[in-house]
């Protein structure tokens, strides 16, 4: 298998926050996703999986997808009318910086509780009933809730029960057992390099096995034979790949 400096900036784990931007040559494939609440698009998988969760949990009409894809544009005016409707403090809190959303990915989406009047920028998502389910199941599907409580310093967004990221499983698995948020995760994953120890993740009798891999210009590495594995870029300095066993 060869990576290139491309492969940094694609795939499900690339970390997008104040300090990384979207690249702007990132294109994601967009599909539209059954919403009643607006015109809502998502990348490609991220999509389906969002969809195989709600169907799972029987949400349908009961959780509303109520933000998914959005445009360097459609950032900047989220941000500008968010300035001057709630002021820079609330807006430094829940609306990233345009170019540094995770929104403009398509890999991530704000959902609400159905109900009448929902806000915006901050849907409804209690830790209770059908979003809690959600929550749970999400995680079994490579979802993860992005900013937690506890983790603003981290992450530099306040907590959003709402919003979540398609990262992939396991990935999703493990950022949830070991409490890491997307930034700690990236970090963590480096101790495991392609030649020293991968990291172990067992579930359900299958064994996974995670490794970083730093991308300067181009690397060769060779795969073990009929390995089946994913790779995905950290959109910082390098990959991260499962080889399932
Ligand atoms: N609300 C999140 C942080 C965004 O605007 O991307
Ligand atoms: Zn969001």
């Amino acid at each position: 298998m060869k990576l290139k400096q491309d492969d940094i900036y694609k795939g499900s784990l690339i970390l997008v926050n104040a300090s990384y931007p979207v690249r702007p040559e990132y294109l994601p494939e967009l599909v539209q996703v059954e919403s009643n609440y607006a015109r809502i698009q998502l990348e490609q998988k991220t999509a389906a999986v969002l969809n195989g969760v709600l169907q799972a949990i029987c949400a349908n009409g009961r959780i509303l997808p109520v933000s998914g894809y959005r445009t360097m544009e459609e950032q900047k005016a989220i941000y500008a009318d968010s300035l001057q409707e709630n002021g820079t403090e609330f807006t430094e809190k829940y609306v990233a910086l345009p170019g540094h959303s995770e929104h403009q990915t398509g890999l991530a989406i704000d959902l609400g509780l159905q109900k009448e009047v929902i806000d915006f920028i901050r849907p409804d998502f209690p830790y209770e009933g059908i979003c809690e389910s959600f929550r749970r199941r999400a995680v079994k599907y490579g979802f993860v809730e992005r900013y937690e409580k506890g983790k603003e310093a981290v992450t530099g967004i306040a907590h959003e029960p709402w919003h979540f990221r398609y990262v992939g499983y396991p990935h999703s698995e493990i950022m949830k057992e070991q409490d890491l948020a997307l930034e700690e995760y990236i970090g963590y994953m480096k101790q495991f390099s392609f030649d020293g120890s991968h990291l172990r993740h067992r579930r359900n009798n299958r064994e996974m096995e995670l490794f970083y891999i730093p991308v300067e210009e181009e690397v060769s590495l060779r795969m073990p034979a009929q390995a089946v594995y994913q790779v995905s870029g950290n959109n910082v300095d390098g990959c991260i790949i499962v080889i399932w066993c």
